[in-house]
């Protein structure tokens, strides 16, 4: 028996599967609006607390202010760092990315609060716990006075993080809070179409997106930069490895037919965080050759950068270990994902797609 595939690339490129109020991309103009505001506006002038707000706001038609989200996050990462002995102990053995994932899937309601409050609030610890237990360290308290991103950062590192330092995680949580259709967030809100509950459709979430074509890539981006080195070497390794016909981390995009705007926002937060552990124009240097190297290879398909390129900077910038990368992707994006998880429960279908079958007939 033998199966033919399809001649067709089926991958529900243009089908709209929901609408949204939460965010919508353009990509033929390379734009992103995340509920009502500019991603590059929302970055200036918005937190991660702020632009959850908005979110949680219109998913739920109901008035969430920021500051309610502030103390309902600090509320739930102390109640999620007293539950870890639990939450990790099925994660024993397993990676950073895999020991999130089975974490995220023992989270449980918590009375008193919300269950978009429990999720979001509860990611960080638990990437925090899974990182020092990684080096061999104890997990570390959350101070739930801090901001989402600053406490992030300081349970990861053991010390209060400066005032660039979170103003730069916080910038990228916001600018990856959501993003339309991803699949990520597609498979969350599958789960919630037949009204599962939001921790099911949130751990559906997060296993799309450890995958290294959506949230796994800015770990091959760090390696991609390693592997390549020096300045003297961009031309030719980018070059065989288009010739070998390998993919480049941190290019190309399903939607986006220019450069993803998110790549922009996170340059500048990089730029302003002024550090010296990165070589920003050596990753620039890379970035518009590999541009160029692929309107060569490719003249028919557009692929510009994408925002996991930056993404990877930022956050080696910031020292947080690449293992945790796609854990503080999730951080930031689960506050898309419950909004989204809620919009589908309160306004949405079933989602049940139909296949083309190419199998055998009974004779
Ligand atoms: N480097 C080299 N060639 C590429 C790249 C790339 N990064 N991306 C696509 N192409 C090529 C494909 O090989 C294909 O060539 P072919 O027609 O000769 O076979 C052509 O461009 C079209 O590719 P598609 O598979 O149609 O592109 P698709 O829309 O499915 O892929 C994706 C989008 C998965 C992001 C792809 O560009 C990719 O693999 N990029 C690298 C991984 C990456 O950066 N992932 C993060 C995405 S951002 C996010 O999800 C948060």
């Amino acid at each position: 028996m033998t199966i033919q595939p399809s001649k067709s690339p089926i991958g529900l490129d243009g089908v709209p599967a929901a609408e949204t109020v939460l965010s919508h991309v353009d990509g033929e103009k390379g734009e992103l609006i995340i509920a009502g505001e500019h991603v590059a506006d929302l970055a200036r002038k918005s937190s991660f607390e702020g632009v959850t707000a908005r979110l949680w706001s219109a998913a739920n038609a109901t008035l969430i202010s920021e500051a309610e989200v502030r103390a309902a996050l600090g509320e739930a990462r102390a109640r999620a760092f007293a539950r870890l002995p639990q939450l990790l102990g099925a994660a024993e053995g397993l990676s950073v990315v895999d020991g999130f994932r089975s974490a995220v899937a023992g989270l449980r309601a918590e009375s008193g609060l919300t269950h978009d409050a429990t999720i979001v609030g509860a990611m960080p610890v638990i990437a925090a716990a899974l990182v020092q237990r990684a080096k061999g360290a104890a997990p570390k308290f959350p101070n739930p006075t801090l901001s989402h991103a600053g406490d992030t950062l300081a349970m990861l590192h053991g010390r209060t993080p400066n005032a660039s330092e979170a103003a730069a995680l916080d910038a990228y949580f916001v600018t990856v809070s959501d993003h339309g259709m991803n699949a990520s967030t597609f498979a969350a809100r599958v789960v919630a179409s037949t009204q599962a509950d939001l921790f099911a459709a949130i751990t559906a979430g997060y296993c799309a997106l450890t995958g290294p074509l959506h949230g796994g890539a800015p770990e091959p981006v760090l390696e991609m930069l390693d592997a390549i080195g020096t300045r003297e070497r961009i031309a030719p390794w980018i070059d065989s490895a288009l010739a070998r016909g390998e993919r480049l981390m941190g290019f190309g995009h399903r939607v986006y037919r220019v450069r993803d705007p998110r790549a922009d926002v996170l340059k500048t937060a990089i730029e302003r965080l002024a550090t010296n552990t990165t070589d920003l124009p050596f990753a620039a240097e890379v970035e518009a050759y590999a541009r160029a190297a692929l309107r060569r290879s490719k003249p028919d398909r557009p692929l510009d950068t994408n925002v996991e390129f930056f993404t990877a900077i930022l956050l080696d910038a910031l020292s947080i270990p690449r293992q945790a990368f796609t854990p503080i992707f999730a951080v930031a994006r689960s506050a898309g994902w419950t909004a989204h998880a809620r919009e589908q429960q309160r306004r949405g279908r079933l989602l049940r797609p139909s296949s083309v079958y190419v199998g055998d007939m009974p004779s």
